[in-house]
């Protein structure tokens, strides 16, 4: 351990990809905080992973031979912040491969509400559990949660559900998977158009991050003027040379897509109501679009939706939203089983 891991204010400083050896072990992933993290290699892994888990769940035996692999785990969901999609399929990837799971989703019925410190409430969680994940409002906030769990005398490894408007990297390992599966020859080569509160959607910064994985991908932003991409996104992305445009008009890009993601305004992040300004009308897919696009072009949606996209445009095969989001239970599960470095066995079974 070198001295910058003692102290979270001096540890919090330093680059991300400086912190990212403190968050493996043994060569794998001991908490997922960041897309960072993810290299090509070990998405192909997991990707072929969840595929694997899918084709084993299908029978009985498959299923039962699954919920062996962790029974001997307990795994605890701490959920501060509305979720749907993301904690139920953590809990079903959870309960998949045999892991027990407890549950805080509001802090008021937690000891917090006694003047408990949210650092000292996760500090109990070690004593209970093998595994947190967790989702919080507070950017940083899960991050410094693993770095108070891996200096604990019973270390647990942490997983983000979703921390702040900062970073969703298990939400991006869904979106890549589901984008390698669904467009013939992969994500390399491809052009991604991501769509509406870029500023601050957490699932398109680490969709975003994950690129430096494909090569020749092209990326266009189409946003309201408001809601541009951050600095901190477009200079990665200069970095690894991985060519962007920013636009407002959807309709001048979305004839070269081979996937559009489209995504609600984060409202609940606005401080005087900034975003009720904004004509979103713009920076919405509708079923007129389907004419437009390519035959082959898929349209991506983290959900909940709101007017993003019509409902009608639901029946069209290029629609992959709902294959999506029940990707996250598959993708999740594999991460899972890395973490707990059971893969072998899944990936070995006849
Ligand atoms: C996203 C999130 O929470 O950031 N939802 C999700 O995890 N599927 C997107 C959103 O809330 O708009």
């Amino acid at each position: 351990m070198t001295d910058v891991t003692r102290n979270w204010e001096e540890f919090n400083s330093t680059e991300v990809s400086a912190k990212i050896p403190f968050f493996t072990k043994d060569g794998r992933l001991y908490d997922c905080l960041f897309a960072q993290q993810f290299d090509r290699a070990l998405l192909d892994r997991l990707f072929t992973l969840a595929n694997k888990l899918r084709a084993t769940a299908q029978t009985k035996e498959g299923a039962d031979f699954l919920l062996s692999l962790l029974s001997h785990k307990r795994a605890m969901l701490y959920f501060v912040q509305p979720s749907t999609r993301t904690f139920l399929s953590f809990q079903n990837a959870c309960h998949l491969l045999g892991l027990k799971t407890s549950e805080i989703r509001d802090t008021n019925t937690s000891s917090e509400i006694k003047g408990e410190s949210p650092e000292d409430s996760v500090r109990t969680f070690s004593s209970y559990v093998d595994l947190i994940i967790m989702r919080h409002p507070v950017p940083g906030f899960v991050e410094k949660t693993a770095w108070v769990m891996n200096r604990a005398k019973r270390p647990v490894p942490v997983i983000s559900g979703g921390s702040g408007k900062d970073q969703h990297p298990t939400q991006a390992l869904l979106d890549v998977y589901t984008l390698d599966s669904q467009l013939e020859g992969g994500v390399d080569g491809k052009t991604i158009v991501m769509v509406g509160d870029l500023k601050r959607g957490r699932t398109v910064r680490s969709l975003s991050y994950l690129m430096k994985n494909y090569k020749r991908v092209k990326l266009y932003f189409v946003s309201p003027p408001q809601l541009r991409m951050e600095k901190d996104i477009l200079t990665f992305l200069s970095k690894h040379t991985i060519p962007y445009r920013e636009t407002d008009d959807l309709g001048s890009v979305m004839r070269e897509a081979d996937a559009i993601y489209m995504t609600r305004i984060q409202d609940e992040h606005d401080v005087a109501g900034e975003s009720r300004k904004v004509d979103y009308s713009k920076f919405q897919f509708r079923a007129e679009h389907l004419a437009v696009i390519k035959k082959t072009c898929i349209i991506m949606h983290p959900l909940p939706r709101r007017e993003e996209i019509e409902v009608e445009v639901d029946e069209d095969d290029r629609a992959v939203y709902w294959r999506q989001e029940r990707n996250g239970m598959w993708v999740r599960a594999a991460l899972i089983a890395h973490l707990f470095s059971v893969e072998d066995e899944i990936l070995g079974r006849k």
